[in-house]
């Protein structure tokens, strides 16, 4: 498959009156039209800044709607560092494909990846990417992968403002907002208000912002060590008038749970940190809820 030669796939500009109805028309005059993808509720996870933790939010957000019975894909749009694969233990899996109809990796009955992981060679060339090929790419990401009837689709973006999260937000329909991540110090929190206005500009809800990287026990006295301050994440989203999530401490074990392909949440659930997560994602779900009434 020359998934990264695609940009001539997209779908065509004109389209003949019977199957204009399986083209769903883009209401914002002038972009593209949408892809055809069975999704209630799209999930955007972005940040400013780079490292934050939007695939470690990304897995954890998508294993905890899996596990709460809805029809969850998990699509990693970080062209140039994708880690959904390595986070969740897939990274030797590869999509089958069967008459051009890609079939996502399952993780489990009811969690399914896409991930440009999956279609390079290896994870150490770097892969030169042009606008229009992720643009192109992006479109089969959505309309060639046999996802399924889905409930949620949980988009996990490269940091910053850029084509990736500017196409998914054009060609996917039902988007219901995006969720930002950032870690409490200035520099950071700078970045994510840009994300959160590029958003707004986009005319989607800022569905909050959840503060990583918080704090940590220090592991000899268990007292707070506030490595990168906080209360950033808070006051940004205060500002914006945007809702505020919480906030997630660092916890080693959440590096480890990354490393070795094991999303936290299933197995940390009864640490202060496991707690702390597992508050944000339900705070996330209500306003995902909230936002699709
Ligand atoms: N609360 C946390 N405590 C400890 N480690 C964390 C925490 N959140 C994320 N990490 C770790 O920090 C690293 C970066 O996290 P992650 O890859 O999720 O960030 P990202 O925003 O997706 O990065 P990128 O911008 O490169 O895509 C990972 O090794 C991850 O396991
Ligand atoms: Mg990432
Ligand atoms: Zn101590």
């Amino acid at each position: 498959m020359k998934v990264h030669n695609s940009s001539e796939k997209s779908a065509p500009d004109e389209t003949c009156s019977s199957c204009a109805s399986a083209q769903p028309h883009n209401p914002q005059k002038g972009l593209p039209p949408k892809a055809t993808i069975d999704v209630k509720h799209v999930i955007l996870v972005l940040s400013g800044k780079g490292g934050v933790g939007k695939s470690t939010v990304s897995v954890n957000l998508a294993t905890t709607l899996a596990s709460k019975g809805k029809n969850t894909g998990l699509l990693d749009l970080d062209f140039h560092g994708p880690n959904i694969p390595k986070m969740l233990g897939i990274e030797d899996q590869r999509p089958a494909v069967l008459a051009n109809v890609i079939e996502p990796v399952h993780v489990t009955g009811n969690l399914s990846v896409i991930s440009m992981a999956f279609l390079l060679p290896d994870t150490s060339t770097p892969v030169i990417w042009r606008g229009p090929m992720k643009m192109g790419a992006i479109r089969q990401f959505l309309t060639d992968v046999n996802w399924g009837a889905l409930d949620y689709l949980v988009v996990d973006l490269p940091p910053g403002t850029g084509d990736e999260a500017l196409t998914i937000a054009q060609l996917a329909p039902n988007v219901r907002g995006a969720v930002i991540v950032t870690t409490p110090q200035d520099v950071a929190v700078m970045d994510a208000i840009k994300a959160a206005k590029f958003i707004e500009q986009l005319d989607l809800p800022v569905l909050g912002i959840i503060e990583n990287m918080s704090g940590m026990a220090c592991p000899h006295c268990g007292k707070d060590i506030s490595l990168f301050g906080e209360g950033g994440g808070k006051k940004a989203a205060e500002d914006l008038g945007v809702p505020y999530l919480g906030a997630i401490p660092l916890d080693p074990a959440m590096v480890r749970a990354g490393d070795e392909g094991r999303p936290y949440i299933l197995r940390h659930a009864d640490s202060p940190a496991g707690k702390a997560v597992e508050k944000v994602m339900e705070n996330l779900i209500a306003q995902i809820e909230a936002e699709q009434k």
